[in-house]
């Protein structure tokens, strides 16, 4: 299986999220969004998924400053409805019975990776970020193995 090295489970924020960007197989690139998942019932402590809202999916969750991530659950910040962090899952507001489109990621010793093989890992950051990617002190750490 290939995966990709994202950032470890402590850079993620308690109350926000590490923004990336990945290259779908039609060739699109889509903003992802982790953030922590605190359910001790779940698989790993951080989740990944597609940075918009299933309200307007042209809303972003994170507008380039982190998702406001409050008591278990990312609030959209347009009309205020709140998903799951671990489940992607929303019960309220406009996009309730809705769920977040999920990418797959995997924790390995406190290290986040990318599994999901669908997408591709091409920059940190949004979009718009990638004239960025050399400039970080963090752009050599993403190993693929
Ligand atoms: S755009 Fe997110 S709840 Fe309306």
């Amino acid at each position: 299986m290939t995966r990709t090295r994202l950032t470890t489970v402590e850079d993620v924020p308690e109350s926000g999220s590490f923004l990336f960007t990945v290259r779908e197989r039609d060739g699109s690139e889509e903003e992802v969004i982790l953030v922590r998942c605190d359910d001790a019932d779940a698989d790993d402590p951080v989740t990944a998924w597609r940075n918009f809202c299933q309200h307007e999916t042209d809303q972003r969750l994170d507008r380039g400053f982190g998702a406001a991530v409050r008591a278990g659950e990312v609030v959209c910040p347009k009309h205020g409805s709140m998903f799951d962090t671990c489940t992607g899952y929303c019960d309220n507001g406009k996009a309730a019975e809705s769920y977040l489109s999920g990418v797959d990621v995997a924790v390995d010793d406190g290290v986040v990776y990318l599994t999901d093989s669908t997408v591709e890992y091409s920059h940190d950051g949004g979009i718009d970020d990638e004239d960025d990617e050399d400039e970080g002190p963090s752009s050599t750490s993403h190993l693929t193995f």
